[in-house]
């Protein structure tokens, strides 16, 4: 049994860094929480895969320090561009775990591997120094090698949290909303859930579902969703501030989370009953 945050009466305010490609809309939801006194956490840092995301300037604007790790800037690259040590054997099979690296020749899976890790190098170098006890990725668009994950989750405690905007293991990939309406279900939800190497694989912390009705389109489940996100990954990160996450191996090996919080059920019978409320 394994805690994700070991809590004494000392524990200060978790350190949290957001990774971002766009909009930030979970990132604000996370920022107004942390200004109304709801989520005991601050984020030292916040930084996007892309100049462009908005949710720098959300950042900004409340004087959060931002970066940027630009992955365009890094080109086809040979792998013997890497240092050695930063690529385990394994890499090319545990890479394709993922739905993208699958089809790929071996040469292509190497260069791509080779690309990520550069970027993921230099974000390291900006995390590092600041003492990060938790990254959260808030629609960061790119993948994670195992090189990253393992960098910060190597001795077995999970430290990297991502928000999947659908029930996993259904619909894992980036359009969670679009695949659960045109698969025609009739409930949809979200998934928080800790990073692992594969594809929106890692152990599920909480889920929230939401009802999908006649009338719905993708743009409706989608607002309907993301009201979800903002209150359940903040939710989350608090009961990993709180030492409220705890890690059990299952059947099969597998980690499963389970929520110590006394206040869970009633925390998302609330949440479920928003969401199920015809108007909402
Ligand atoms: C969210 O739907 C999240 O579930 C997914 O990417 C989207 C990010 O939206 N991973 P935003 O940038 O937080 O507005």
């Amino acid at each position: 049994m394994r805690d994700t945050r070991t809590v004494t009466a000392e524990t200060s305010k978790l350190v949290l860094a957001v990774l971002i490609s766009g909009g930030g809309t979970n990132l604000q939801a996370m920022v107004d929480r942390i200004e109304a006194g709801a989520l005991e956490a601050q984020i030292a840092l916040v930084v996007s895969s892309s100049p462009e995301a908005y949710g720098l300037v959300r950042a900004r604007d409340h004087g959060i320090r931002t970066a940027v790790v630009d992955y365009r800037r890094y080109g086809k690259r040979q792998l013997s561009q890497i240092p050695e040590r930063l690529l385990p054997d394994s890499f090319p099979e545990v890479m394709k775990r993922q739905r993208l690296y699958r089809a790929l020749p071996p040469a292509e899976v190497q260069d791509r591997i080779a690309r990520l890790v550069l970027a993921e190098r230099e974000m390291i170098s900006l995390l590092d120094p600041m003492g990060i006890e938790l990254v959260c990725l808030a629609g960061f668009m790119r993948l994670l090698s195992p090189y990253f994950v393992s960098h910060f989750q190597g001795d077995g405690r999970y430290r990297i949290m991502n928000i999947h905007p659908a029930l996993l293991p259904a619909f894992p990939g980036e359009h969670g909303y679009q695949d659960t309406f045109s698969y025609g279900c009739k409930v949809g939800g979200i998934t928080v859930h800790f990073v692992d190497e594969g594809e929106d694989s890692g152990p599920v912390i909480a889920q929230a579902a939401y009802p999908i009705w006649p009338e719905d389109t993708p743009e409706t489940i989608h607002q309907r969703g993301l009201q979800l996100e903002y209150a359940l990954y903040s939710q989350c990160i608090q009961w990993f501030a709180r030492g409220q996450l705890q890690v059990t191996t299952g059947a099969g090996g597998r980690s499963l989370v389970q929520i110590l919080d006394p206040g869970y059920h009633e925390f998302l019978q609330e949440l479920t009953r928003l969401a199920f409320t015809r108007s909402a």
